[in-house]
């Protein structure tokens, strides 16, 4: 008799605890819904020996709906050889063992799909997980054209929020031609977790042509669009400080080596710094939360030559913006208050540097 229970809860006990490979079922993926693996648990499940299994965790966009997927993986392995890899909605892939994190968060971008392969060998290590998947309706935004008339190009990421009863998850801007993007952000307090959580697509949800995460144009090279269009999108719940991402046409973009972008923010001085090679460089300074930049200092890495130019001027720089200062004939000025909300300054065939603030207001 004990033989006999014993053996059914062998095979019943066994066939409870033996984990599969059961995959989300298309009626549990809606707004709203929570869905575990292994299917069903709620707590940390032990994983046996041999055990090799990918989850593919998608959130598909509909006609009706633009789906996105929070993950929270949690990783208990034990094992020095057992294993899980993560691909991430982009395709970036990262393998966990047991020194990796314990508790980890994935976004789902819409239309995209993650997989998790949790891999363990033939020694039973005790090792142990859980993955937790939560979707949720992206709330888009309307679409807007780029502005003309010497109006600077700017999303301020403070109208964009994750799951916000008010605020849209998303804005799309729409242009004549390829758009270049630089953030303009504070140099200290560095929303690094909302850049993270928060995306550009080259295109717009229905037609992703490419999509990048924020974070990878801080201090880098602007991201240039191949469609007129992008999307700007964000899940990040929490709050952050004064950042905007500037938005210029290519063209315009492209008369200089690099057109960056700074915020200038209260209670910090950011420096912008220029070393012009061959072409020009010029940086779009942004008073994200003030309608005023004082221009603290002004440091010229050498004499000042014929061949310099350092200007302000303002809007967006091209041929229709007007002279505001010339930088060459200014170092006595500073600090220099002006009355505006964004101006460029444009360097060629000189070094210097400059500092920014912006009183709140
Ligand atoms: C998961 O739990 C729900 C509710 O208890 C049940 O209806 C469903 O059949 C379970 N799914 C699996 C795969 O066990
Ligand atoms: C796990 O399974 C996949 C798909 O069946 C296979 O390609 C892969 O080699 C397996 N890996 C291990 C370590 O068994
Ligand atoms: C300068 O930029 C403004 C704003 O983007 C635009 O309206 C204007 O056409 C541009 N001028 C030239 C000459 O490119
Ligand atoms: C998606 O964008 C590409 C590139 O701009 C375009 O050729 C294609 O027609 C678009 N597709 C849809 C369905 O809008
Ligand atoms: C101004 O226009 C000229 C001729 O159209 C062009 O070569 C030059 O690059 C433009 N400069 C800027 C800053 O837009």
């Amino acid at each position: 008799m004990h033989r006999i229970i014993f053996l059914l809860c062998f095979i019943f006990c066994s066939s409870v605890s033996a984990l599969d490979c059961q995959q989300i079922p298309d009626s549990d993926i809606f707004p709203g819904d929570q869905f575990w693996y292994p299917v069903n648990s709620s707590d940390y499940v032990r994983i046996p020996p041999n055990f090799n299994c990918t989850y593919v965790i998608k959130a598909p966009i509909t006609s009706s709906q633009v789906l996105y997927g929070s993950v929270l993986l949690t990783n208990l392995l034990k094992g020095v050889n057992d294993y899980m890899i993560v691909t991430d909605s982009l395709g970036a892939k990262t393998t966990l063992k047991y020194r990796s994190d314990s508790f980890l968060n994935y976004d789902i971008f819409p239309g995209k799909q993650i997989s998790i392969q949790v891999v363990t060998k033939s020694v039973d290590m005790y090792s142990q997980f859980l993955i937790q998947v939560s979707y949720s309706k992206v709330k888009v935004g309307s679409t807007v054209q780029m502005k003309t008339g010497g109006a600077l190009n700017y999303v301020n990421l403070a109208t964009l929020k994750g799951f916000d009863p008010v605020l849209q998850n998303s804005i799309t801007v729409q242009g004549n031609e390829p758009i270049s993007m630089s953030l303009a952000t504070s140099r200290y307090m560095y929303p690094t977790l909302y850049l993270y959580h928060s995306y550009i697509i080259d295109g717009d949800f229905y037609n992703q042509t490419s999509v990048h995460r924020l974070i990878d144009f801080e201090q880098s090279a602007p991201f240039v669009s191949l469609n007129n269009r992008v999307t700007l999108v964000t899940f990040q719940t929490d709050a952050y400080y004064a950042t905007a991402a500037v938005l210029n046409p290519v063209s315009e973009a492209n008369n200089f080596e690099y057109l960056t972008s700074q915020a200038s923010v209260d209670g910090e001085l950011d420096k912008v710094a220029f070393n012009p090679y061959l072409k020009p460089e010029a940086c779009q300074v942004l008073a994200v939360d003030s309608k005023q930049i004082i221009m603290n200092s002004l440091n010229f890495d050498e004499e000042i030559t014929s061949s310099c130019v350092a200007q302000v001027v303002t809007g967006p720089p091209n041929n229709s913006s007007q002279l505001l200062l010339d930088l060459t004939t200014a170092r006595g000025l500073m600090p220099y208050t002006f009355n505006l909300k964004y101006f460029s300054v444009i360097a060629k065939g000189c070094s210097f540097s400059f500092t920014v603030k912006s009183p709140e207001q």
